[in-house]
């Protein structure tokens, strides 16, 4: 019998499609400006005091990082009122969503999550032979009937996006209270909060260290690449009860967060100012989106994150490709199986205004 070279999950992996690079998309159609509005990053920038961490930082590149990022997690925990103990550092969230996989999964296992939803849960977990079940959101938002009909004695892990990723809505505090007490205790929770910074301001919103107390399998997730602005760099962290923390940090590579990362997100944490203005424009720039779509009779759902998920009532390809030859850089929604959906960050009010008047000649042609 033949070998099987590849990892047997593979099969069902589809290639991951970059986006154009921008400056490729600039030549292929005669642009001079381009406004990716495709992957909520932060358009203030990064803060001022984590670049000037990170120029401190570059002479001693001839060291490794501290490898458990004492100096980093000391400063998160007095931030959030934790232990160091409690915190796991990543190499951006994305590296912590294959890391809490690698913590926990095994061939079989059962994994929850929603759709349209983060797709990363799906592939970390399934490559290492995960069942992923899949419950589809019910009158626009997570259906946690749904989720306890399809959690069983296999269950690992489950999976909430708050705000969700694409749809930018949150679940409550009155919700997810409800939906945890009906959760059998030895289901992982992960709460993904990877736009925490601009939920917050929702007095609904959940504040879901409180968990760690009442609910030990609860991993929280968070990153410095959104709200923080240093995406480029990849640093996020999860809190959880020190039990799982423990396991996580003997799975994690040894020196996963290089050290200009490590000192810009100390940088970036001091400077609570630049993340207060980068919530502050996130709304404005929200605000005048929705005011647009409400105009057009656009349907939307209601975001507390730094993207919003919108009706365009045409097919999405034709729209963000309609976008894209004018200098707008949309994320479509028939990625997720919403084919009239479109996914647009926030961004200074120029990049909004542009936007806004690029969709409505898209959508009048
Ligand atoms: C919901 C969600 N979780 C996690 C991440 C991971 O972010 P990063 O790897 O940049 O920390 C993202 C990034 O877009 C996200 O949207």
């Amino acid at each position: 019998m033949k070998k099987q070279l590849f990892r047997k999950e593979l099969a069902q992996f589809q290639p991951y499609v970059p986006g154009k690079p921008i400056e490729e998309v600039k030549k292929e159609y005669g642009l001079t400006e381009i406004e990716k509005l495709a992957s909520n990053e932060n358009q203030l920038g990064p803060s001022p005091l984590a670049i000037e961490a990170v120029r401190k930082a570059l002479d001693d590149i001839n060291l490794y990082p501290e490898s458990t990022a004492v100096d980093l997690k000391a400063d998160l925990a007095a931030h959030l009122g934790v232990k160091p103990e409690n915190l796991v550092i990543g190499n951006g969230g994305e590296e912590l969503l294959f890391l809490i996989a690698q913590t926990f999964i095994n061939e079989g296992d059962e994994v929850v999550v929603a759709s349209p939803s983060f797709g990363i849960y799906n592939t970390t977990t399934s490559l290492l032979g995960a069942v992923v079940k899949t419950v589809p959101f019910k009158n626009k938002t997570y259906d946690f009937e749904g989720f306890l009909e399809a959690v069983n004695e296999n269950t690992k892990l489950l999976y909430i996006c708050n705000p969700n990723n694409p749809t930018g809505n949150i679940v409550t505090e009155k919700e997810l209270d409800d939906f945890l007490t009906k959760l059998p205790e030895d289901v992982v929770v992960v709460l993904d909060e990877a736009y925490y910074e601009y939920a917050v301001v929702d007095p609904d919103y959940p504040n879901s260290l409180k968990y760690l107390e009442s609910r030990p399998n609860t991993v929280i997730l968070r990153t410095f690449s959104k709200a923080s602005g240093i995406a480029g760099l990849r640093v996020g962290y999860l809190i959880t009860s020190e039990h799982i923390a423990a396991e996580m940090n003997k799975a994690k590579l040894t020196f996963n967060v290089n050290r200009l990362a490590q000192e810009a997100a100390r940088g970036a944490l001091k400077d609570q100012q630049h993340i207060a203005r980068s919530v502050e424009l996130n709304y404005k720039s929200l605000d005048a989106m929705k005011k647009f779509f409400d105009e057009e009779g656009l349907d939307y759902f209601e975001s507390r994150a730094n993207f919003i998920f919108i009706d365009v009532k045409k097919h999405s390809k034709e729209v963000f490709e309609a976008l894209m030859r004018k200098g707008v850089i949309v994320r479509p929604g028939f990625f997720w199986g919403w084919d009239s959906w479109i996914r647009v960050s926030t961004g200074t009010m120029a990049q909004t205004e542009k936007f806004i008047s690029c969709l409505k000649e898209v959508l009048k042609d």
